[in-house]
């Protein structure tokens, strides 16, 4: 029995190398240690052997079939670890090779234009103020001096909710919010970047387009502080060459009132397409806070003075960068977009 043992296992011992697959491995096995299997016939023997012979030769044998289980053991591990090998082999990565391109965005070219405002105004000590979009026609008109039925509400004809609510026409309502908010505290010293809505549509006016408010608050402000701030303003966006005037005009918020224009970025004054042959373009609308606007916000128009403007901030990214039709910021198209 034992001689039939060694043979077994010298012949495992030799041919288990050549067996590749955890299934033949497997067969093998079953067919030498499984329960009919021949190594577990042959130990099965073990009974028909002499008594004292017996306890001797089982603990060889066992001892054999012991080393056979081991062997296998070691060959499953052995197939096991080549498969992982030539896994991890076949998934291996190269650390070296340049990576995939992230694309970039950009900031569109109107959030960039409110940024550039933004700054210089901040730069010169003014903060940022927000308001809400649906806004009372209140704020909207009627504390800017525009009564219900007056024909200056013509000059802006809003998308109305209610006959008390309404999409703000332009940011110049965050003035009177802001100063119900600040009073009697000085200076106010607010810019407005925001989102507004009219019912307006063509090459050079959408519905909903961006303004930036400006109001400044304070102990003898003069139009002189007004001309100032404005011509800091413009030479800073459009460059120091420029040259810039006002023309008297009316708001129903301020009191005189002026629209400011720049010298045409196109010709430099001399007279083109762009300008309408004027040398001049209209940027802003501005003037003193009118006394009513002033006490509508709780401040004494004997003592305090101010002055506001307000620019649309489509028609300046026009200007700067040479933009022909409006539209052009709202269509997404990457081939605009992609340029600035
Ligand atoms: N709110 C005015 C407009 O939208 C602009 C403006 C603001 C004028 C502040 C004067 C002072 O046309």
């Amino acid at each position: 029995m034992l001689e039939k043992l060694e043979l077994i296992k010298s012949k495992v011992e030799e041919n288990l190398n050549n067996i590749n697959s955890i299934s033949n491995l497997n067969d093998l096995k079953v067919k030498l240690l499984g329960r009919k299997g021949e190594v577990t016939l042959l130990l099965r023997g073990l009974k028909d052997i002499p008594a004292e012979k017996r306890s001797e030769i089982g603990k060889i044998a066992n001892e054999v079939k012991i080393e056979l289980e081991k062997l296998f053991m070691e060959r499953e591990e052995n197939i096991k670890q080549k498969a992982l090998d030539i896994r991890l082999k076949e998934e291996e990565i190269d650390v070296t090779l340049p990576g995939l391109p992230i694309p970039l965005g950009a900031k569109h070219p109107l959030t960039q234009m409110v940024d550039e405002i933004k700054d210089i105004f901040i730069g010169l000590g003014f903060t940022v103020a927000e308001g809400p979009e649906i806004e009372l026609d209140y704020y909207n008109f009627e504390a800017l001096n525009i009564p219900r039925e007056h024909p200056a509400r013509d000059m802006q004809d809003s998308f109305y909710i209610s006959s008390d609510i309404v999409l703000r026409t332009h940011t110049s309502p965050v003035q009177v919010r802001t100063m119900e908010e600040l009073a009697p505290s000085l200076p106010v010293k607010i810019i407005v970047p925001g989102k507004v809505y009219r019912r307006d549509d063509d090459a050079t006016h959408s519905p909903m387009f961006h303004q930036v408010e400006g109001l400044l608050i304070d102990h003898n402000i003069t139009f002189a502080n007004l001309k100032g701030t404005l011509m800091l303003f413009a030479k800073k966006v459009f460059g120091n060459e420029l040259e810039v005037r006002y023309r008297p005009s009316y708001f129903p918020f301020t009191e005189p009132s002026a629209e400011m224009d720049i010298s045409c970025v196109n010709c430099k004054g001399v007279g083109c397409r762009v300008c309408s042959y004027t040398g001049w373009l209209e940027i802003l609308g501005a003037g003193m806070v009118d006394p009513r606007v002033l006490k509508n916000g709780g401040y004494d128009p004997e003592k305090v003075s101010g002055f506001a403007f307000g620019m649309g901030v489509e028609r300046i990214a026009m200007l700067k960068y040479g933009v022909n039709d409006l539209r052009l910021f709202f269509d997404n198209d990457k081939r605009f977009l992609s340029q600035f």
